[in-house]
């Protein structure tokens, strides 16, 4: 308390209305990327996603292909065998990069989400980071989504490592099928990673569920992929989009709902009120 002669002032200093535990032990500093368990697991997941993927970066470089011919190839792979293809790279992480990992934490903490859905989660990297953000603002819920059972087994393990399990729950199937019964509340973010030619229909599964200003990260979202790029990059359909500047040609992009949830007005009449 400090007095100027005349008035008494109180000083008052006030906390940030976190839930008890959501602030990383010893500093205060709510940024659970920087330090602590979730920056260590990360940081072991990397190494581990770079040495397991490095085959198959180097088949990718080794074929002299461009980035167009790769994409193309993806897509006719996707269409004749989608189970198939990504069954035989259930070893591979094919995660998002620590900068695009990081630019999703943003995200998730810029629109303050609370109901995450993540289409296509692999060995759990992006999962942890947008989990992360949840954790850092007190709490939420991250659903996941993964054809491989094998990979959904690792994907928990690394959330329990990274001390976030109880704010994930992973699907494990197909997750046309999986999110059809729905998210249990509307969305604030989705991140779409999974088979390049199903982010369409997937949006529109989650669509009916998305929050007014609810933002979409597609990594990997091609123009030749099954029409989603053109679709939410119609403003008729109630989206604003753009391609992110970072990691030029990955089909990056930053797309936010413009409109909101539906809802069905049910109007019930007791003895002749109107409830
Ligand atoms: C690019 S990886 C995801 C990487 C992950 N987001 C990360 O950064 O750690 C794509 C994953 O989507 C999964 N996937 C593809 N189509 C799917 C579908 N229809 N339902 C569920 N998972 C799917 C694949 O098995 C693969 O593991």
């Amino acid at each position: 308390m400090r007095s100027d002669g005349r008035f008494r002032i109180l000083v008052l200093t006030l906390t940030p209305n976190v839930a008890a535990g959501a602030f990383p032990k010893g500093n205060g500093n709510v940024d659970s990327l920087s330090s602590g368990p979730v920056a260590e697991v990360l940081k072991r997941l990397h190494q581990e996603a770079e040495a397991a993927d490095a085959r198959l970066a180097q088949t990718y470089a080794s074929e002299a292909t461009s980035h167009e011919q790769i994409i193309t190839q993806f897509i006719d792979a996707e269409t004749r065998d989608l189970e198939g293809l990504y069954h035989g790279l259930a070893g591979n992480f094919l995660n998002v990069s620590p900068e695009f990992g990081r630019f999703l934490y943003m995200c998730a903490r810029g629109c303050k989400a609370q109901r995450i859905v993540e289409f296509g989660s692999s060995m759990g990297i992006s999962a942890i980071y947008l989990a992360a953000a949840l954790r850092d603002m007190g709490g939420g819920r991250l659903i996941g989504t993964e054809f491989e059972p094998g990979k959904v087994e690792r994907a928990r393990a690394n959330a329990a490592a990274a001390g976030l399990a109880d704010l994930v729950e992973f699907r494990v199937g197909d997750a046309r099928e999986t999110l059809r019964p729905g998210v249990g509340g509307d969305i604030d973010m989705v991140m779409l990673d999974g088979a390049f030619t199903l982010y369409l229909p997937i949006l529109k599964l989650l669509e009916p569920h998305l929050k007014p200003g609810a933002i979409i990260i597609g990594e990997n979202a091609f123009a030749e992929a099954g029409g989603y790029i053109d679709y939410v990059r119609d403003s008729e359909n109630g989206y604003l989009s753009l391609p992110l500047s970072f990691n030029p040609g990955r089909g990056n992009e930053l797309t936010v709902r413009t409109k909101g949830p539906r809802r069905l007005r049910v109007e019930i009449s007791v003895e002749g009120a109107s409830l």
